[in-house]
């Protein structure tokens, strides 16, 4: 085994808290309601694919922010319980970490997120400038502070062109939000993850249509991926041949929060062991759909260790 493929996967972006409340009737407003079930899960697009990622085989870091306190001390436990490197997290003690209540729905699978960062500052390029490269053979950005984000892959992009073509580091980014600024990403992955919200919000309906019409906004070379829930996903690469994945639905839809967060590290996992496109969109569904008949992540591994 070459030590390029022995590297680590980094996530850069949010790590959270999701208090979620389990119900199996959407409330109406202004009700009093008993949930099923309630717990406390470690949140965020980011942290949620270091979490599948691991739990996959892969050897996985996170870098974000996180607060002091005892909520913080619950979130990088269940890093450690889930062997992600947390080396480069940073530590603003000043500050509230960023939470989620989340109404989960057993009837539908559906999640409805409430979500608030009062003052926790994201990664910035400076902080990213101090990190060793050489650990890694993938950094994955989830779309966030986008002109940061940028800085940082440019370092990336520089500490490559020193490297033969075999030992460079694979860029993706998410652009999940429809929120303008996050755009500028779309030239700077190796893959990019663009999602329904934003596919739509460019008055696309279907996700061959959305890569048909936005591939163009990415690099020469690139693949651009978008998922559609119980559609599956596509993908398109620099041939001009869509791929496409069904999804495969679980038994029961039970708990679909973060499922595209399960779907792009699953991708990821695919892609980074040298699998082909069209095995990363099918292994992305399969992962993603089985989660989606599960609370949390933790059953992944029962299911998917030996692929
Ligand atoms: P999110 O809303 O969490 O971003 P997506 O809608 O992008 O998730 O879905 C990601 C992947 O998860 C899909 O490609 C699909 O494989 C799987 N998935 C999501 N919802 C469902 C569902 N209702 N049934 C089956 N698979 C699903
Ligand atoms: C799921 C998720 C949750 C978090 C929310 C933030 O994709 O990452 O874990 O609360 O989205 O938007």
């Amino acid at each position: 085994m070459d030590e390029h493929k022995q590297k680590k996967i980094l996530c850069v972006g949010l790590v959270c808290l999701d208090i979620i409340n389990v119900v199996d009737k959407y409330p109406e407003e202004d009700t009093d309601t008993r949930c099923l079930s309630q717990r406390w899960q470690r949140g965020g697009n980011a942290s949620n694919s270091c979490t599948v990622l691991s739990l996959l085989g892969a050897s996985t870091a996170f870098m974000g922010s996180l607060s002091a306190g005892p909520v913080a001390d619950f979130i990088l436990e269940d890093f450690q319980k889930f062997h992600i490197d947390v080396s480069l997290v940073s530590e603003h003690a000043q500050c509230v970490l960023p939470a989620s209540v989340v109404i989960s729905n057993i009837s539908t699978g559906s999640r409805t997120i409430l979500h608030m960062n009062r003052n926790l500052p994201d990664v910035t390029e400076e902080d990213f400038s101090k990190v060793d490269l050489h650990q890694f053979k993938w950094i994955h950005w989830e779309g966030r502070n986008a002109e940061e984000q940028v800085k940082m892959i440019q370092q990336v992009a520089m500490y490559n062109s020193t490297l033969p073509p075999q030992q460079r580091i694979t860029v993706s980014v998410e652009i999940e939000k429809t929120r303008e600024p996050l755009c500028q990403l779309f030239p700077h992955g190796d893959v990019v993850f663009v999602s329904k919200d934003v596919a739509r919000h460019f008055g696309f309906l279907t996700a061959e249509a959305a890569l048909k019409g936005l591939y163009s906004r990415v690099k020469k070379g690139a693949v651009l991926i978008c998922a559609w829930a119980e559609k599956g996903a596509d993908a398109l690469g620099p041939d001009g041949l869509i791929v496409h994945s069904d999804a495969f639905p679980p038994e029961t839809l039970v708990d679909t929060l973060g499922a595209g967060d399960t779907f792009n590290a699953a991708v990821i996992y695919t892609l980074s062991n040298g699998g082909s496109l069209e095995n990363a969109l099918t292994f992305g569904c399969r992962v993603a759909g089985r989660k989606c008949g599960f609370h949390g992540y933790d059953s992944i591994s029962e299911k998917f260790t030996d692929n």
